[in-house]
């Protein structure tokens, strides 16, 4: 364990510093390519201008024939496209592959000042993120780096989800974690064949009325108590949490509702892995001109913001003020970026 300020010094003599704020981008969407692959590369720089970051995948879906490729390939994009203000990041291998120390000091030499997130796969414990975090340092010291490159987590295995307390909490180098609803569901021993999503049997049954009245089967959503641990355990320590993938590209309603509820429940965006979910993601992390109405105006009637008052007929508060605030917040830094999508809305801002 590190003691107190000892907490933000880096983990190699020469390494940049952590920063303790919190990363204030707008990240509604992290659009997976895989990087070997010409036919997704060559639309790469159309995708960067839709989408808030552009994530090159190292890890599953990349076959071990095709791994070095993808590295330098990644590279060699990365390079060359202008990334206006779209994030870089990647998906390397997990931390006890043969790829893993390879993959990070080929992308820390070659691309340390531009890439801005390392996403970890299968983390259980802490322990593995400080082995990641000081192999990180060191390369970031050996390249002379200025500024650190942070690591995202995805929360995919059932000692992880226990442990995520912990790992939310192990070190300043964390942007944020992604829910990885694939690996949780093999690693839980899940009855299951998808990626994300729910599953028809799943679910509970409407009482009982009479004999003859058939009851109703109403699906439940697999993932609400991990997703909430999660978050919880995220916000606690001023990072981000993410819903990861939907699998099924054809199902775009079942993929808005399962990242609605992800957005409802407090992430701040999910994951891509086709083109027609950057769309998605961003009309869902997004609030409506309803909801951003009726923000404004509790934040118009509560005045300073203390006491209570009754706005069309519900009763408002500190409380209120402050949820009514995360909503306001998030409307402006849309309008910002993304003055198309917040045109309804924009009327509400000062
Ligand atoms: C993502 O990596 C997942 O396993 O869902
Ligand atoms: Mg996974």
């Amino acid at each position: 364990m590190t003691f107190g300020r000892k907490f933000y010094e880096p983990l190699a003599d020469g390494a940049p510093k952590p920063k303790s704020e919190i990363n204030n981008d707008l990240e509604r969407v992290i659009h997976f390519f895989p990087p070997h692959l010409k036919k997704v590369t060559d639309k790469l720089d159309e995708i960067s201008k839709k989408s808030d970051v552009i994530l090159g995948n190292l890890e599953d879906g990349i076959s071990p024939k095709d791994k070095i490729k993808a590295r330098k390939e990644f590279v060699k994009k990365s390079k060359k496209i202008n990334l206006r203000n779209t994030g870089l990041w990647t998906r390397v291998n997990a931390i006890s592959s043969e790829w893993f120390l390879d993959d990070i000091s080929f992308l820390i030499k070659e691309l340390g000042n531009t890439l801005d997130v390392i996403m970890l796969p299968m983390i259980n414990t802490p322990e593995e993120i400080l082995f990641a975090d000081r192999i990180i340092a060191l390369n970031e010291a050996q390249n002379k780096l200025k500024k650190q490159v942070k690591i995202h987590i995805i929360l995919e295995t059932a000692e992880g989800v226990m442990n995520v307390e912990s790992l939310a909490a192990c070190s300043p180098r964390l942007h944020g974690f992604s829910l990885g609803p694939a690996d949780l569901a093999a690693s839980r021993g899940m009855k299951t064949v998808r990626v994300g999503g729910s599953h028809p049997d799943y679910g509970i049954l409407s009482d009982p009325k009479d004999k003859t009245t058939k009851r109703k089967f109403i699906q439940q959503d697999l993932w609400h108590y991990s997703l909430s641990k999660m978050i919880d355990a995220c916000a606690s320590n001023n990072i981000k949490a993410f819903f990861g993938p939907y699998g099924d590209f054809d199902d775009a309603e079942g993929c808005e509702i399962q990242f609605r509820n992800a957005f409802i429940l407090g992430c701040h965006g999910a994951w891509s892995l086709h083109p027609s979910q950057i769309d998605i993601a961003k009309k869902v992390f997004c609030p409506s001109e309803d909801e951003v109405e009726k923000a404004a105006k509790i934040i118009k009637a509560m005045g300073d913001g203390t006491g209570a008052v009754k706005v069309d007929g519900k009763m408002q508060d500190e409380a209120t003020v402050k949820q009514a605030n995360v909503i306001i917040e998030l409307a402006k830094k849309i309008r910002k970026k993304d003055p198309k999508l917040s045109k309804s809305f924009s009327k509400y801002l000062t």
